[in-house]
């Protein structure tokens, strides 16, 4: 969609893992603009993003998706051409421990920036409305667990989410598709592995090991310790979302992971 143009891209979640990779991509390697939206959780981060904070395309503003008067008054002001939707609550434990949060941005979170997105869409002159797109980052982990023995997750795989964080993003994909669907808000969904890499929060497998490790501190692991993942690089991850937000087909979903044999860590 980006035709040679430059677009401007609002990412939520900038400051996190996934979408300060997101955001540094885009301004290293696009002429985009970018307008980065995140609260600064505990897993909100602008050290990740000192390269890029003082390029004029970037802009930094701290708010929640849950607040529709500050977002609206964003969409007006910023008039992004493209959504890359990554806010988020995103810690399995953490779901366990405290759900409410996970189901305040999860869900409430993404109806309240699908409604923002939805009134600003409907403003736009018929080519930009054509153009636009909201595209959700979602969890593979909406497919549930799969055994030794199984055949990987498709997009046609059924959703079956075993925690509260995955339940959340099932809904928030189901309610991203619905706004397709009854509101022909043109969107995107990518469902991904576990991405691994740079300014990763170290809650998370990989950071925790290796920085327990360090410590001479205890490694976690659960079970039997047989269990298996799908590990993705967080650059990797980004480039593919690039080609999403430009190539993919309005209403898609797209899985994205790593699938090589040598990154399918047992923990
Ligand atoms: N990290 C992974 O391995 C992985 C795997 C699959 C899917 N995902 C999905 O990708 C997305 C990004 O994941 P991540 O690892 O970068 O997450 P993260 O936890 O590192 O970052 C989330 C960001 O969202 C911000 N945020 C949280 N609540 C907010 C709110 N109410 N309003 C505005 N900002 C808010 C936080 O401050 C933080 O900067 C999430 O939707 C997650 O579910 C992540």
């Amino acid at each position: 969609m980006s035709n040679g143009c430059y677009m401007k891209v609002l990412v939520t979640g900038g400051a996190g893992f996934i979408g300060s990779a997101m955001i540094r991509y885009l301004i290293n390697n696009t002429k985009d603009v970018v307008i980065n939206v995140d609260k600064l959780t505990y897993a909100g981060h602008l050290s990740s993003l000192l390269e890029v904070e003082n390029n004029e395309r970037y802009c930094f503003i701290r708010a929640d998706i849950c607040n529709r008067g500050v977002l609206d008054k964003i969409f007006e002001h910023h008039e992004p051409d493209v959504v890359m939707h990554l806010a988020a609550e995103s810690h399995v434990d953490r779901s366990i421990e405290g759900p409410a949060a996970f189901i305040e941005t999860n869900i409430i979170g993404t109806y309240t920036l699908l409604e923002a997105t939805r009134k600003y869409w409907n403003t736009l002159e018929d080519d930009k409305k054509k153009a636009f797109r909201f595209h959700h980052i979602s969890t593979d982990e909406v497919y549930g667990d799969l055994n030794e023995t199984a055949a990987p997750f498709t997009e046609m795989s059924a959703y079956d989410p075993s925690s509260p964080y995955s339940a959340s993003k099932a809904s928030s994909d189901h309610l991203v598709r619905a706004w397709q669907r009854t509101y022909d808000l043109p969107t995107l969904v990518t469902n991904c592995s576990n991405n691994y890499g740079p300014y990763q929060f170290p809650e998370k497998l990989i950071p925790l090991m290796i920085s327990n490790a360090l410590a001479g501190k205890p490694l976690p692991v659960y079970g039997n310790g047989l269990q298996r993942r799908d590990w993705l690089f967080v650059e990797d991850h980004v480039q593919a979302l690039y080609a999403i937000i430009n190539k993919g087909k309005v209403g898609e979903t797209y899985n994205i992971g790593g699938k090589l044999k040598s990154l399918i860590l047992r923990w």
